[in-house]
């Protein structure tokens, strides 16, 4: 009864108050829930950038921003590239699709010339990957992309091996080497390829495919090249891109044919329900890269990798080319799909998992690397049943 008189109409100055509470209340409240909201971000954010990692989709190549590109078109006296502004223009005006970032790509790996150049391109980015806590990488070169230009393989990869060592010590990284053959040039060239590699053959422990178009250049194209290129040691990878033409059917060949260790991409699987099995059952794991570009609203591909991985399928997050991506490296990257697909830090850990259990190491390699990202997930209080899926005993 006192609320009824209090509020009665004739007390304006009461209501007044009311109505001033209210809207004092619903500000606090807003504020504290953003406020909670932006702690959570940031601990999320921090939990994925300290994460230890492994990174096993990088093309050295791909790995020059538009500073670095002009700088070495500068000082190798290239008439094209001249300037930062040049590069991103190039990035931004470029074909949709693979192919048009491919032409870039091609044009761009063109400024490292030098011995020196490939050393340095190799050493500043173990340190990005360092900044990155990457702890593991396979990285990519491409060696027709060089020799095709005059430069012999000797000269370029002496300067990437140089830079491996030294960034191996400096940074505490481990560093394996995977060389790609372009899908699109011939079996004699990839053959050539191979056979100049011979004298490197202990530095370098994966045989890849990359390059486009995919269309018209499948797998079996090369099928005795990698059939050697397994006889002389190498562990077997090659590039199946999102959205290709026939990409499904290719990658049935890979894995029924070539026999391919790991496939690069290959999130096209999702729309086979058989393949999705065979790679389960197979274990051979997907090193997906949902890149994200200056006009996507967001990083692509997130909900094919969902349903990958609530299927069973090994995949895991890479950075492919991240000096001429918009989601970088690989934290940040990790940061954009996390945000966009609201995964867990239990998923995204998984995700971190897959990768790991990609390794070309022994068993004992693996489950030391294992280790370090189990004693991070506890330390934040992330329940491994969960990354796993698994039912605790
Ligand atoms: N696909 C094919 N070739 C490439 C890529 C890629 O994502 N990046 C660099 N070369
Ligand atoms: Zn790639």
């Amino acid at each position: 009864m006192k609320l009824v008189r209090f509020l009665s109409r004739k007390n304006k100055k009461n209501w007044f108050a009311v109505w001033l509470n209210v809207v004092v209340m619903f500000g606090f409240l807003v504020t504290a829930a953003q406020s909670y909201a932006g702690e959570n971000n940031a601990d999320m954010r921090a939990f994925l950038e300290q994460m230890p990692k492994a990174e096993l989709h990088l093309h050295l190549e791909g790995s020059l921003d538009p500073q670095t590109v002009s700088r070495l078109a500068n000082n190798n006296d290239l008439n094209f590239f001249n300037s930062a502004d040049d590069v991103k223009k190039s990035l931004s005006n470029r074909e949709p699709g693979l192919n048009g970032f491919l032409s870039h790509y091609n044009k761009a790996l063109q400024v490292l010339k030098t011995q020196d150049d490939f050393y340095n391109a190799t050493y500043e980015l173990l340190r990005i990957l360092d900044q990155n806590n990457i702890i593991y990488v396979d990285l990519f070169f491409d060696p027709q992309e060089h020799t095709r230009r005059g430069i012999s393989f000797d000269e370029f990869f002496n300067g990437i091996d140089k830079g491996r060592i030294e960034g191996e010590k400096a940074f505490g990284i481990k560093v394996n080497l995977i060389m790609c053959i372009n899908r699109n040039l011939s079996v004699q060239s990839a053959i050539e390829a191979l056979e100049q590699a011979e004298n490197y053959k202990d530095k370098i422990i994966g045989f890849g495919m990359d390059s486009g178009p995919e269309y018209g250049n499948p797998p079996l194209k090369f099928k005795d090249v990698f059939a050697r290129a397994r006889r002389e040691g190498y562990y077997l990878t090659g590039h199946h891109d999102v959205h290709v033409q026939d990409s499904v059917k290719h990658i049935w060949q890979s894995l029924d044919i070539i026999k391919l260790d790991r496939i690069d991409h290959g999130l096209d699987a999702v729309n086979d329900a058989e393949l999705v099995t065979a790679l389960r059952e197979r274990n051979i794991c997907l090193t997906g890269s949902p890149v994200k570009r200056t006009s996507d609203p967001e990083p692509q591909d997130i909900d094919a990798i969902r349903k990958l991985d609530d299927n069973g399928v090994c995949v895991s997050l890479h950075s492919d080319d991240p000096g001429q991506f918009e989601s970088g490296y690989l934290s940040n990257m990790m940061i954009l799909v996390q945000e966009a697909g609201e995964f867990s830090k239990a998923d995204m850990t998984r995700l971190m998992l897959n990768a790991f259990r990609a390794l070309w190491l022994s068993d004992e390699e693996k489950k030391s690397y294992i280790n370090k990202l189990k004693t991070y997930a506890a330390a934040n209080t992330v329940v491994w049943n969960e990354v796993t899926r698994t039912k605790s005993k």
